[in-house]
């Protein structure tokens, strides 16, 4: 395999609302990212993917871009991000910046313009089609429920309308207008001129449309309506001749690392999307999300435990082991739960389980993201009222709560358990007002328990959750064992349920992972291990809460949460 930059790098999701405030102004900004850089680099983070930082009106938090090549004032401007480039470089730490591609805001100067005169150039950037038979064009849902379809303001009167897959203020940009997309690679270049080394590209499948908007088979949300993403799947196989031209156009030009928001990854999909011949360097593991959003609201969202993740994961990494492509294995994002509240069950939902889990999770094979918080094992927050929320889905779903004749208490408790307010709350520094995230009021709700679990207080504990990440961090990139953790082939072990353990295997080494996170005890027998050569190969290379290793008897047992990283030969 030809090597990459990239390979064998550590990444960490910035979500800059939520990072650190530099100014009082209750939002996190650039200045407060650069701040934490010593923080992120002691850590060990070598590529930092930045959640939207463009000029918007964050009807999405950010996902929603007015201004392509800009900074929201919110944020800084572009000389603090050029600053916050060049410090990141001298600390050995590439920028990695969020592309929007599929859509834009509604406030963004083409929309305007493209309403406002809709034979306009600017109008064919969009999709506006018109009626069919008095009706909307099709009956696709989009991903915050609702129609995809929406009257193109200023002329409600007429049977035209505009398509958005996400929410109404996020107009679908039209992929099959050759000017768009000339504007599309003017702004990635623009990054890259400025000294950006990668992207991560959101919500990329959408941009494929079907020109005669014909309508799916309803869903099971009964509602006659079909998800947008199963038009995705269903043209997934036009997406390649709009990607290929993308990855020439930019990427190609600076040897960008490009890691894609793809879900629906199959065997044969897997090398198009993925790797040296494909369209993006690597791809999310998204597959558990798969899995609970196949289901259309958070009330059916199926609950995941170690065992059914575990699964998801390993089949991830079973579809791209014998390809030139990475995946990026991820616990949490920002559009998604606490990994740690989320998979793991309830007496594990503590410092425990945030090492038992981290270490499961950071010797996969691939480029490892890490989510912020997740170093000191946040968990969920508590919403105590809808007021709490503020995310749009989330509202979505306490109003589609109620009108199923829950209570407001059910409802909060369904909704605060799924929604992705729980990764945007923000990061706990320390134990003083508003956990030293702000001086000033935060704009999300600050996690309950911010007097203990933080930054500051984990920094000097040896056994804090942080100090194991740097640990294992400091392992993967181990001079012995970083070829093996980076390149070596990944093998599933199976054991007892609740018990999570791999190989990775390479000519050199084999070296097992093995987490427990049932409510007993358990004990493996080395000697019956297929790689286990002699007690005196052996090594015991890092542990996390109960886990003992006893060579004179070739045993090893692993408490509640107990995990183990054990070199085998
Ligand atoms: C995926 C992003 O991660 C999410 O936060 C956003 O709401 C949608 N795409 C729409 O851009």
């Amino acid at each position: 395999m030809e090597h990459k930059w990239w390979h064998g790098k550590i990444a960490y999701q910035i979500y800059p609302k939520s990072f650190c405030d530099s100014n009082g102004d209750g939002f996190g900004d650039l200045q407060g990212i650069i701040s934490k850089l010593d923080y992120l680099h002691d850590l060990g983070v070598e590529l930092l993917w930045i959640s939207p930082v463009y000029p918007s009106p964050f009807v999405d938090q950010g996902y929603d871009i007015s201004d392509y090549c800009n900074i929201d004032p919110v944020f800084g401007d572009l000389a603090t991000f050029d600053r916050l480039l060049s410090e990141a470089k001298k600390r050995n730490i590439e920028i990695i910046m969020d592309l929007v591609l599929n859509h834009c805001s509604s406030e963004h100067p083409w929309f305007k313009k493209a309403c406002a005169d809709l034979n306009s150039e600017e109008a064919g950037y969009f999709y506006f089609v018109k009626g069919k038979d008095g009706k909307k064009p099709n009956n696709l849902r989009s991903y915050f429920g609702g129609s995809v379809w929406d009257k193109i303001p200023g002329h409600e009167q007429e049977d035209i309308y505009y398509s958005h897959y996400f929410a109404k203020a996020q107009p679908d940009l039209n992929w099959n207008n050759p000017k768009l997309r000339e504007e599309i690679f003017k702004l990635v270049n623009f990054w890259i001129d400025r000294g950006v080394r990668g992207f991560r590209i959101d919500a990329i499948l959408s941009i494929v449309k079907d020109l005669s908007f014909p309508d799916l088979p309803a869903d099971s949300a009964n509602d006659g309506m079909s998800h947008a993403a199963n038009m995705n799947a269903k043209l997934l196989d036009r997406i390649g001749p709009y990607l290929n031209e993308l990855k020439e156009r930019t990427f190609n030009r600076a040897d960008c690392f490009t890691v894609g928001e793809v879900l629906t990854v199959t065997k044969e999909s897997v090398k198009e999307f993925a790797g040296d011949h494909g369209y993006f360097s690597t791809l999310f593991d998204l597959s558990p999300r798969e899995v609970i959003e196949s289901h259309p609201h958070y009330v059916e969202f199926p609950t995941m435990m170690p065992d059914d993740y575990a699964r998801c994961v390993f089949n991830t990494q079973e579809l791209y082991q014998n390809t030139d492509a990475f995946v990026a294995p991820i616990m949490e994002n920002h559009d998604e739960p606490r990994g740690v509240s989320y998979y793991l069950p309830d007496y594990l939902r503590n410092a425990t389980g945030a090492k038992c889990l981290g270490t499961f999770l950071m010797m996969l094979r691939g480029i490892p993201f890490i989510y912020q918080g997740q170093e000191i094992g946040m968990t969920n927050t508590e919403f105590t009222s809808p007021d709490d929320f503020d995310d749009l889905y989330a509202k979505e779903e306490i109003r589609y709560c109620l009108e199923c004749g829950m209570s407001i208490e059910e409802s909060l408790k369904i909704v605060g358990r799924h929604t992705r307010d729980n990764a945007r709350t923000p990061v706990l520094w320390d134990d003083s007002a508003n956990a030293g995230f702000t001086t000033g009021k935060p704009w999300l709700k600050v996690h309950q328990d911010y007097q203990h679990l933080n930054v500051k207080s984990q920094l000097n504990d040896p056994d804090s959750v942080l100090n194991h990440y740097k640990k294992l961090i400091a392992l993967r990139k181990d001079e012995a064992l970083s070829e093996t953790f980076t390149y070596g082939k990944f093998e599933r072990l199976t054991l007892q349920s609740g018990v999570l353990a791999y190989y990775r295997v390479d000519d050199h080494h084999k070296v097992l992972i093995i987490a427990n996170t049932n409510t007993t005890p358990y004990s493996y027998d080395l000697s019956q291990d297929k790689y286990f050569k002699d007690s005196e190969h052996t090594q015991l290379k890092l542990s996390a809460n109960e886990a003992s290793l006893n060579l004179e008897q070739n045993n090893l047992v692993l408490g509640v949460g107990g995990a183990a990283i054990i070199q085998l030969s």
